[in-house]
C-alpha cells in the first residue's frame, strides 16, 4: 500500500520533530535542586572553620569583605558551580550558626586527606574529618535531615526534600593532602607515587557508598599542580624545575594521581550505569595559570601574595594573617595590591580570581571527559 504524497511529508515531519525533541532534551539543562561537596580547603566554605580556628583577615576580603572560613581571599570554585545554578553558597556541615542545608551541604574541610591522616590537627597538620568521615557525616545528614523535616515549616526550610538526594551534584575535589602529606611524611617521590593506588581505590570506594545513598550525578575534580605551589618550594628547595618553574617531579606524582583516578572514574561509570560520571581536568587549567600567566591577566604566579619572605614569599613559619615583629616592629601578613590578578594567594591556595578562572574554563565541558558542559552534568552522554 502506498502513503499518498502528503502523508509522507507529514511521516518525515513527524519523525524530525521527534529526533529534534530528543536532543532537546539531551541538551536540556539540569535542573540539580542541590549540592553535596566533599574534599579539602580547595572546596571548604567553612568546616575547618567552624570545628577549629578560622582563619583571619585579610582571608575573605576580596568578596566577603571580612574572614568567610575559606582559604583565599575570596570565592572558592565550589562558590561560582553554586552561583552558576543560582543556588545558595554551600554551608559547611560542621558549621552550627547560621547555616542552612535546603540546598546542599559541603563535607569538605581543609585539611583533609583522602586515607586516614597520621597526625591531626592540632597536633599535626591534617583534618580529622577525611573522607570516610565525610561519608559517615552524609549517611548522617540524610536520614536525621528528614526527621528535622517531619517537625514541620521552621525546620523543613532548613533541610533538603527528600527527592533532592537523588536530583543533587555531587563534587569532590580531594586527594592533594594524601600526596603533601607522603612528601612531608619523609617518603621519596617514588615510594608517594607507589601509594597512589591505594589512595584512588579508597576514593572509589566512598562514591561507590555515596551512589548507594541514591547520588546519581558525579562531578569529580582532579588534583592540581601542587608541584607550581610555594609551600613545595619552601619544603623541597632543591626540587629541580620546570619552564613554568614548577618542581616537576611533585607535579609528575600528580599526573600519575590522576591518570589513576581517570580510569577508576571509567571503572565506575562502568560498574554503575545508573549514575553520571564527569571527570574534569583541574590540572590543566590551573597549570595554564602557571605556563601562561600574561595570556590570561595575571602575573607574577609562583608569588604568594599573602605572604612573607624568601623568594617566593612564603615562609610556613609566618603566614598569611599572621602578626610578625620585624626590626622592632609588629607587621601584619596582609594582602598585596592587586590579588585580582594574583594565582596564589597564601603560598597553598588560589585567589578568587584565580577560581573564577579556573571556573570558567572548567564550566564549559572543554575539560570534562566526557566533554559536556557543568550545565548537562545529569545526563548520560556515554551509553
Ligand atoms: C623525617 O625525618 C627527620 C630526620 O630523619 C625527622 O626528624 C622527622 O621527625 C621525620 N618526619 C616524619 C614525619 O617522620
Ligand atoms: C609513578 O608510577 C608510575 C607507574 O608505576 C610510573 O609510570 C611513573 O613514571 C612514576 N612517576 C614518578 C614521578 O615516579
Ligand atoms: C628590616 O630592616 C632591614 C634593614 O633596614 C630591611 O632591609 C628589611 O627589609 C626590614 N624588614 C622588614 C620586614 O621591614
Ligand atoms: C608579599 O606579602 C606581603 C604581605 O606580607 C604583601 O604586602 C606583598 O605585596 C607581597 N609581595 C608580592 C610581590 O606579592
Amino acid at each position: 500500500m502506498e502513503f499518498p504524497e502528503t502523508n509522507n511529508k507529514l511521516i518525515t515531519t513527524l519523525s524530525f520533530l521527534l529526533c529534534m525533541l530528543s536532543l532537546t532534551y539531551a541538551s536540556k539543562n539540569c535542573d540539580f535542586p542541590a549540592i553535596f561537596n566533599f574534599g579539602d580547603s580547595n572546596s571548604d566554605t567553612g568546616g575547618l572553620a567552624a570545628a577549629f580556628s578560622p582563619p583571619n583577615s585579610p582571608f575573605g576580603e576580596t568578596f566577603f569583605h571580612m574572614p568567610a572560613g575559606r582559604y583565599s581571599d575570596g570565592r572558592l570554585i565550589i562558590d561560582f558551580i553554586a552561583k552558576s545554578f543560582s543556588l545558595p553558597y554551600l554551608s559547611a556541615y560542621l558549621n552550627s550558626l547560621g547555616a542552612n542545608f535546603k540546598h546542599g551541604a559541603n563535607f569538605a574541610t581543609a585539611a583533609s586527606t583522602i586515607q586516614i591522616p597520621t597526625s591531626i590537627v592540632p597536633n599535626g597538620g591534617y583534618s580529622p574529618f577525611y573522607l570516610d568521615v565525610q561519608y559517615e557525616q552524609f549517611l548522617q545528614f540524610i536520614s536525621r535531615s528528614q526527621i528535622i523535616r517531619e517537625k514541620g515549616a521552621m525546620f523543613a526550610e532548613s533541610v533538603p526534600e527528600r527527592d533532592y538526594f537523588e536530583k543533587a551534584l555531587y563534587t569532590f575535589d580531594i586527594g592533594q593532602n594524601d600526596l603533601g602529606a607522603g612528601f612531608s611524611g619523609n617518603l621519596s617521590v617514588e615510594e608517594v607515587n607507589a601509594t597512589v593506588p591505594d589512595i584512588v581505590n579508597s576514593f572509589s570506594a566512598n562514591v561507590k557508598k555515596i551512589y548507594n545513598l541514591g547520588a546519581r550525578s558525579f562531578w569529580i575534580h582532579n588534583t592540581g599542580p601542587l608541584g607550581c605551589l610555594a609551600y613545595i618550594f619552601e619544603s623541597f628547595p632543591l626540587a629541580e624545575k620546570d619552564s613554568a618553574g614548577c618542581a616537576k617531579a611533585y607535579n609528575e606524582v600528580a599526573q600519575h594521581f590522576n591518570l589513576n583516578l581517570k580510569e577508576s572514574v571509567a571503572q565506575l561509570r562502568k560498574d554503575l550505569p545508573l549514575a553520571v560520571f564527569t571527570y574534569v581536568d583541574i590540572y590543566s587549567v590551573k597549570y595554564s595559570l602557571f605556563s601562561e600567566p600574561e595570556k590570561h591577566g595575571f602575573e607574577l604566579p609562583l608569588v604568594v601574595c599573602c605572604g612573607y619572605g624568601g623568594k617566593y614569599n612564603f615562609s610556613s613559619n609566618v603566614r598569611c594573617g599572621d602578626t610578625v615583629a620585624a626590626n622592632g616592629t609588629q607587621i601584619v601578613v596582609g594582602s598585596c595590591d592587586r590579588p585580582s590578578v594574583r594565582v596564589n594567594w597564601d603560598g597553598v591556595h588560589y585567589t578568587e580570581a584565580a577560581n573564577k578562572f579556573i571556573f570558567d574554563q572548567i564550566s564549559t565541558g572543554a575539560f570534562s571527559d566526557p566533554p559536556i558542559p557543568l550545565k548537562m552534568a545529569c545526563h548520560n552522554t556515554t551509553h
